[in-house]
Parts: structure tokens; sequence; C-alpha cells
């Protein structure tokens, strides 16, 4: 019997260790195949088992978040209080940008192999059913450093602190579940590496090489540290766990930071956001967005597996339309048990 902690969908495992390897991929899922995505959900936990079980140490997860749309499209009934298309921040320099996606899957391992077997026997049940938006690859680069060479995720709360950062507990059915933003930034390198290495610190806010914080009196205003430390009315600070990746193809020029950040309400991520694009106060932005930019933008709610499982007695209102296209489209693609399923990957790609 496995354990709740191990399975997918269940953000227990947000609050889990690094791993070495990510895969990203947003869908959006087509009209009428609802009921396809709805059949798929509970299923999920199994197939993570069916690939986890292959490799004991290979710590393979996978969180699967839904959109505000899709929300309704597949579960109808109650909504997550705070589940809303993530809104676009924009201030003088730089704008955020939004992606319509319904489903994100984030997978997890310390080997790639687990994350491609994974993502290709999930496409191959949603073939037909869904159309891709964004598929990234994501590696831990040495001792967890962003392709601008800093050290990303040192101030990420883990433990308890971690659990009380990500985990709603308001919402009733929805508590144990969890709110997470994702957004693709590419960096301009050649801008990057013209700076000087003390130029990039007080960008960053912390010495490159060691890691460690600028003092207050170094640090400046417009630094990304300095932004993204936000507090509640008493002063608090409000924590969310980063789960950030490289990626890139250093043959097109592509090197980029894939950000994913989780927490128990969504307007925490934002005000940071808010802080990066419009700047605190207004006019004094982030200083890393004059080397990033970001290419997708969105925000979903994270189900606990237990409820994956087990949804709601509520039809899914496509369900109830019965389409038969859709609901006949997982019998006719690869078989997902003895093959890679790879055909089935293929179609849906082309
Ligand atoms: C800290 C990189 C985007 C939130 C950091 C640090 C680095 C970094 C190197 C310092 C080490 C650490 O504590 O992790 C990046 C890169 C990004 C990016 C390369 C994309 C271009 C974002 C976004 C958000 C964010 C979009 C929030 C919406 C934070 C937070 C911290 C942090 C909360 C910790 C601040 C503290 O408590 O000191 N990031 N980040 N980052 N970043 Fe980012």
């Amino acid at each position: 019997m496995p354990s709740k902690a191990a399975s997918p969908g269940d953000p227990d495992e947000i609050a889990g260790p690094l791993t070495r390897a990510a895969t990203f991929l947003l869908v959006r899922i087509d009209s009428g195949a609802e009921g396809v995505v709805a059949d798929f959900l509970p299923d999920l936990p199994g197939l993570r088992r069916s690939v986890g079980f292959r490799s004991l140490t290979g710590g393979l997860s996978c969180l699967v978040g839904i959109g505000s749309a899709a929300w309704d499209r597949i579960y109808g009934g109650p909504r997550p209080a705070e589940l809303h298309e993530l809104p676009v921040f924009k201030g003088d320099r730089h704008a955020s940008v939004t992606t319509e996606a319904d489903l994100l899957f984030h997978i997890r391992a310390d080997r790639m192999d687990l994350c491609f077997e994974l993502e290709t026997l999930i496409m191959a049940r949603l073939a037909g059913a869904v159309t891709v938006v964004d598929e990234v690859q994501g590696f831990r680069y040495f001792d967890a450093r962003d392709v601008l060479g800093f050290v990303d995720g040192t101030e990420n709360p883990t433990g308890r602190a971690a659990r009380e950062a990500v985990y709603v507990d308001d919402d009733g059915a929805f508590d144990g579940g969890s709110y997470v933003v994702v957004q693709k930034y590419l960096h301009d390198m050649t801008a990057w590496n013209a700076l000087s290495t003390e130029e990039q610190e007080l960008v960053i806010g912390r010495r490159k090489l060691s890691d460690v914080e600028l003092p207050d009196a170094e640090k400046p205003a417009d630094s990304h540290i300095a932004l993204n430390v936000v507090t509640d009315d008493e002063g608090n600070e409000l924590d969310i766990v980063r789960d950030n990746m490289p990626f890139g193809r250093p043959a097109y020029g592509e090197f980029g930071t894939y950000f994913i950040g989780y927490a128990k309400s969504p307007v925490v991520i934002e005000r940071m956001l808010e802080n990066m694009f419009v700047g605190s106060p207004p006019g004094n932005h982030d200083r890393i967005l004059d080397f990033s930019t970001p290419h997708t933008g969105a925000l979903f709610y994270v189900p606990t597996a237990d409820f994956l499982e087990d949804p709601p007695e509520e039809a899914p209102a496509a369900k109830e339309e019965e389409p038969a296209p859709a609901e006949e489209e997982p019998e006719r693609v690869a078989e997902p048990d003895d093959s890679l399923g790879i055909g089935g990957l293929r179609e849906t790609a082309e």
C-alpha cells in the first residue's frame, strides 16, 4: 500500500526535497473532452506508482494543477475559494504575461527517464483530449544554481514551516491542497555576462560564490531578494515554496529559469509579482527583469491525492452531455501498460 505522501497530487510532496530533474507540462482541454480528463485524473496516482516503483530511489512525484476555467468544466460544484485566472502585472518597464492553460503537470524525479516515462503515459491517456501549450524539461545545475550562476532556493522554508506555507487550511473540502504559479523565463545572457560579478550580486542581493546575503546597507532596494520578502500586517514574513529549474538549449541561445511557486494563498505570490513588475514603491522594479523575460504565466489549484482519487459527487458538466468522440479516444491510443506509448505522444505533438 503506497504511503499518502508518495501519492501524486498530494501536496505533501511540495515540501519534499529538491530533485535533479523535472518536467513542466501545460495543456488545454479540448472542447467536449472534459469527460476524458475527469476519467483520467483519478488514475494518475496509479500511473505514478507504476513508474515510480520501477526505481525505488528515483523519488518520482507528480503534482497536477487545475486552472480556474477548467475547474468548473471538470468538477462542477464548489470551487477552491481563491482559484482565479492569474492577472497581468504591468509596470513602467516590464509586464508579466498569462497563458491559457487548463492543467499543469509538475513531474519531478532524480532521473529524467522517470519523468519522461510518466509524461509519456499521461499523454497516451490524454491523446486527442488536450492540446499541449508548453513542455519544459528542467535539470539541477551544479550546486542548485540557476543559469545566471546564483544558488536558487536557499531561503525556501523546510519541514513544518514549508507545510504551513503551502497547505490551504481554511477552505473545507479544499484543505490540504495548494495553489501554484508558474512562469517560464528566458534570460538575456549577453547582457547578464556583460555585468561584473559585483554588479550581478547587486541585482540578486546575495554573493555569487558563497550565496551569502548582502548586508542591508549594501543590498539595493531593487534587488531580487529585497523585493521578494513580503510580510503580513504584523510584520511576519509570508513564505512560499519554490522549486525553480534551469532549462535551455545552448545551441539555440536559449537559457531559462522555470519559476514554480506553491503557497496556501495565491495572494502571497501575486504580491511578489506586483513588487517585481510594478515595483515597491511603484517604479522600483526588480532588476532581475532587466535580464529575464517571462514567456508564460498561469495559476492553478493543486488538489490532494484523496480529492483526485475520490472527487465529489457533482457530475462534471461535460460528462452529463456525454460527448461520444472524446469518450472513445482513450481506447485508440497505444497501450501504456506494455509499451512506452511513444506513438501516442507523437500523435499528440504533431
Ligand atoms: C530568491 C532566482 C523568479 C520569489 C531567489 C534567489 C535567487 C532567485 C538566485 C536567492 C536565493 C534563494 O533564496 O532562493 C530567481 C530567478 C527567477 C526568479 C532566476 C526568474 C527569472 C522569482 C519569482 C518569484 C520569486 C517570479 C515570486 C513570484 C523569490 C523569493 C525568494 C527568491 C520569495 C526568497 C527571498 C528571501 O527570503 O530572501 N530567487 N527567482 N523569484 N525568489 Fe526568485
